[in-house]
């Protein structure tokens, strides 16, 4: 029994030495304009996924969705979120496939996970990727507009959607409307309305 214990953490420590030895070779790769392969993208989504639920506080939203704070939303947004993850004005975000993994991008398919949830992202990052920590930068009440914005994005009151179109010279999502913003001859079709 002792032997076979002693062979198992040696078998241990070897399997230690190699990976470190692998990686001090210089044989882990580090590039991030590179696609992540299908199952490395499912595990790891996976694991932020049951991360988050395990460690979020399920808090509700301490603000009300008035239009105020919706439209607050929008600007919190286009300031601090559209460089990676695509802006109201549906041009994509040149930078979101620079990042390993991509930055899904919210305009055309917004997250459909509850508020605290996001909020919870957006306050603490995602280790080992692009998305940025927000808690040194905003202030609490500032990502739950845009955690409210995100959630909200295909149920906009009639006035935001206008302060929307206004704004950004683009259309919210409709209902259903999966396709919205993805097709790019839609955005083409939209852009020459306005000139
Ligand atoms: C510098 C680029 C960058 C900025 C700026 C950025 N993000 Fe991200 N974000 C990313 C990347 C890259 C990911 C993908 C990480 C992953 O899939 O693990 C991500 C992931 C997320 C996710 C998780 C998406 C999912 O599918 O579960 C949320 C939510 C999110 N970001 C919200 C925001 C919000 C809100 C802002 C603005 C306050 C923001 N991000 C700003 C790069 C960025």
């Amino acid at each position: 029994m002792g032997k076979f214990l002693l062979g198992v953490i040696i078998t241990l420590v070897i399997l230690v030495l190699a990976a470190l030895g692998f990686a001090m070779l210089g044989f882990l790769p580090t590039r991030a304009n590179v696609e992540p392969p299908h199952l490395e993208r499912h595990f790891a989504m996976a694991a932020v996924d049951a991360s988050t639920e395990r460690h979020a506080p399920r808090i509700t939203n301490p603000l009300t969705p008035t239009d105020q704070n919706l439209e607050d939303g929008m600007k919190l947004y286009t300031m601090n979120c559209a460089l990676c993850h695509g802006g109201l004005d549906r041009k994509p975000s040149t930078l979101a496939n620079s990042f390993y993994p991509p930055a899904p991008n919210f305009i055309s398919d917004p997250p459909d996970d509850p508020e605290w949830h996001t909020f919870y992202t957006i306050r603490t990052g995602i280790r080992y990727s692009g998305m940025p920590a927000w808690d040194k930068t905003l202030a609490e009440p500032d990502m739950w507009k845009i955690a409210m914005l995100l959630s909200h994005m295909d149920k906009l009151p009639p006035a935001v959607q206008d302060f929307w179109k206004a704004n950004f010279n683009t259309a919210p999502a409709a209902p259903g409307d999966e396709n919205n913003g993805k097709d790019e001859r839609n955005e083409k079709k939209e852009e020459k309305h306005d000139h």
